[in-house]
């Protein structure tokens, strides 16, 4: 009798071990669990680099872009932080170094937004806009910093370690009414990026991307999206793939670029 054939099945992930692989790049984003954060993460996965993310509230969704991560055959990771705490910076150091022994590329994409309008606004609502979109930032960057460095070499452009901030299209001189704690916290990181871009060089380039919109908030009505739509030369409200595009550029290209800001806003900015 022959004996049968043993069923195989194509194999639907690469294999993944937690062993770094030589020379593989890291990259650490936070709120990457959903929307603009998930797609970069993933991203900079496929461009090669093993990735950790931070997530607050979304617990099953970092689960699942840490799967397809490893699917891709790259480390991943995911950290659970509250950015409006004290210590936040030192308490993703202290998970990331746990795991990863180096870091390449930073990109602080967690954000809070909600409307703060003057009649209502409290200090509170002040402090966790500054809390979460810029002094968290700040002080990851602090932290992270002889970690992005550590790899630069003066004779290899592309060894420069990368930060890229995510501001806002409104904190550039065209504010969005109502909103003033999450302006000035945008407007705070814009500063953070310019006088770090600085204060790193040569080792470390800081840039920041400005969206317009790259992927609705949920509590915009059809109305405010069309007449948001109306201003846009594109004729297209942007996606997430295209904010990750623009980071995928910033941390894997873009060697001789400091202290600039994409306006990722389809030419909103011009009209
Ligand atoms: N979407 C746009 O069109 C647009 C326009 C202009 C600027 N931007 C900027 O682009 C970036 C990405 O946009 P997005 O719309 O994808 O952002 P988002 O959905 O508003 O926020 C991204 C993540 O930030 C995390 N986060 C919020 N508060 C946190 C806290 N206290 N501690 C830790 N994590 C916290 C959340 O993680 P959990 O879900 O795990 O809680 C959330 O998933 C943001 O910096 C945003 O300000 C976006």
């Amino acid at each position: 009798m022959t004996p049968k054939k043993t069923k195989t099945t194509k194999p639907t992930r690469r294999p993944t071990s937690d062993r770094a692989e030589p020379g593989a790049k890291v990259a650490l984003v936070t709120g990457g669990a959903k929307r603009v954060g998930a797609a970069i993460a993933l991203r900079l996965a496929e461009a090669g680099y093993d990735v950790a993310i931070t997530y607050n509230s979304s617990a099953a969704e970092a689960a699942k872009v840490v799967r397809a991560i490893e699917a891709l055959g790259r480390r991943a990771l995911a950290i659970r932080v509250d950015f409006a705490k004290a210590g936040c910076a030192e308490a993703v150091y202290r998970a990331f170094t746990r795991r990863f022994d180096r870091l390449d590329a930073l990109v602080n994409n967690a954000s809070t937004f909600a409307p703060s309008p003057l009649a209502s606004v409290e200090r509170r609502d002040f402090d966790a806009n500054m809390a979460v979109n810029a002094v968290a930032p700040l002080m990851l960057i602090q932290k992270f910093a002889p970690m992005l460095r550590a790899h630069y070499d003066p004779a290899d452009p592309a060894s420069t370690g990368r930060v890229v901030n995510f501001i806002d299209i409104h904190v550039l001189g065209q504010p969005l009414k109502g909103y003033v704690a999450y302006n000035a916290s945008k407007a705070a990181l814009h500063e953070v990026t310019m006088t770090l871009a600085l204060e790193l060089a040569p080792s470390i380039t800081v840039n920041a991307i400005a969206p317009g919109v790259v992927a609705w908030a949920e509590s915009y009505t059809a109305a405010q999206r069309e007449a948001y739509m109306r201003r846009v030369p594109l004729a297209r409200p942007g996606t997430p793939a295209d904010a990750a595009a623009a980071v995928l550029f910033l941390v894997h290209d873009a060697h001789y670029c400091t202290g600039q800001v994409i306006r990722l806003d389809g030419g909103r900015w011009l009209t």
